[in-house]
């Protein structure tokens, strides 16, 4: 059978031998036994691992309720940030040929032109809200949810919308939770133990999927399947340990930058869902790699040059997607004033294909080690696969760095700032502390 993911680690032996990356074997069986069998740092946050398993026995209800929001709406508007987002859009852009239903997104951030426009261009459409949040407490996605309640209220009477409205948080705590059972919502439950980034198969990712239209079944599958291939092979076979192992071996030797490099433009979300999930997994106590993302060969034009010859700091990971499922062929041109006749026939897939081919070669030359990923093809199964792969991958590393990999203490510094700011009640000390700072 034809396999969903192959790593190919050629590319990086010059700065990391196979001696070394072995040498690194020990501690990553250490780390993956720990996960799979629910100890270590972060324990109580480990639900994502046997994830796609759990999830299966829902799979039902949740498509039921996917199915009553989608047959009222023409346009669903999911609210949410960060790994209450990411995940939803990264799947349905990969997969948007499968969409049946439009998806639109809010809450990710504060702008009021962008929610201003959203509001004008669904002003005549069937609209229902997905509100998602796991802690039912971030300001953005609570401030744009109350916006756009009152919006969908007005639009099309209270209790109309309250029809369209479907909320996702936490099983019993939360202003989300509260506000959901007082209007008489229907409620999804986010696990307690799966976090933010680690929550595109919870209800969180498959509802919003499957309102869309997408097979959450197959996309379940492939998550299974990469949870049960991570878990019984050796660490010579398992393609999240081998990574895992690989880029912590690149950051000991001093390139702390990781920048993930897609092929086609629709796996753009992919690269922001990976982001958050090695960024805000690894980026603790002043260690980490930084991860970083280009669209190539768009980016080959802008951080091209910078990736060839820039500070030798940074590995790449390339995405590549084996099958294209809409190809194109080169037209001959008998002018051929473009001098692109010695193209004809040929398919633009191929021709990407040679691109990468030529890129991942020469920033290696350059000094930039790359690691080479190649998925079958863009379907739910596959993209279940990938990300439970790099869900397993991050677990791993974060044990190969000895932190917590599955919280975020940091990212609460600029939110008490923001409370003190805007002068939630609460907050008066740090606002006058912020004040005679004169910020
Ligand atoms: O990974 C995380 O936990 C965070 O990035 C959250 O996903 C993000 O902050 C949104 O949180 P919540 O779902 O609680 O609104």
């Amino acid at each position: 059978m034809k396999k969903s993911l192959l790593l190919n680690l050629d590319y990086i032996t010059s700065v990391v031998s196979s001696a070394y990356q072995k040498s690194l074997y020990a501690q990553s069986k250490t780390a993956l036994q720990s996960l799979l069998q629910h100890q270590g740092l972060g324990n109580d946050f480990l639900g994502w691992v046997t994830l796609p398993t759990e999830m299966k026995k829902q799979v039902q209800s949740i498509k039921r309720a996917a199915r009553a929001l989608a047959q009222k709406c023409d346009a669903i508007i999911c609210i949410g940030i960060g790994g209450s987002y990411l995940g939803i859009r990264s799947t349905l852009e990969a997969l948007h040929d499968e969409v049946k239903t439009q998806i639109y997104y809010a809450g990710h951030h504060l702008s009021a032109h962008y929610l201003n426009r959203l509001m004008q261009e669904l002003k005549d459409r069937q609209v229902g809200l997905c509100v998602i949040s796991k802690s039912g407490t971030t300001t953005e996605p609570a401030l744009v949810f109350r916006i756009l309640k009152s919006w969908l209220e007005k639009k099309h009477g209270k209790n109309q919308a309250k029809q369209r409205i479907v909320a996702i948080t936490d099983r019993s705590q939360g202003a989300l939770k509260s506000l959901a059972d007082a209007e008489g919502y229907p409620t999804l439950v986010i696990p307690d133990d799966v976090g933010g980034r680690y929550s595109v198969l919870t209800p969180v990712g498959l509802f919003p999927i499957a309102a869309a239209g997408i097979s959450i079944d197959a996309l379940l599958q492939g998550a299974e399947d990469a949870a049960l291939d991570v878990s019984r092979l050796n660490i010579e076979n398992n393609l999240a340990a081998q990574y895992a192992i690989a880029r912590f071996a690149l950051y000991q030797k001093g390139k702390v930058i990781e920048v993930l490099a897609n092929f086609r433009p629709d796996l753009h979300f992919i690269s922001e869902w990976w982001k958050q999930l090695f960024g805000e997994s690894e980026g603790k106590d002043q260690q980490g790699i930084f991860p970083a993302s280009v669209d190539l060969t768009t980016d080959l034009h802008s951080m091209g040059q910078f990736l060839q010859e820039g500070s030798r700091n940074i590995f790449e990971t390339m995405v590549w997607v084996q099958k294209e499922s809409h190809d194109l062929l080169v037209p001959g041109d008998p002018s051929n004033r473009d001098g692109l006749n010695f193209l004809k026939g040929k398919k633009v897939s191929w021709i990407n294909e040679q691109a990468m081919r030529a890129t991942a070669f020469a920033h290696q030359q350059g000094g930039v080690p790359v690691i080479q990923l190649q998925l079958a093809e863009m379907t739910p199964y596959c993209l279940g696969y990938l990300y439970q792969f790099f869900e397993m991958a991050c677990g791993i590393s974060g044990r190969l760095f000895q932190i917590n990999p599955f919280d975020q203490p940091g990212v609460e510094a600029y939110k008490k700032n923001m409370f003190a700011l805007l002068g939630k009640p609460g907050f008066e000390q740090l606002a006058a502390q912020l004040k005679k700072k004169g910020i």
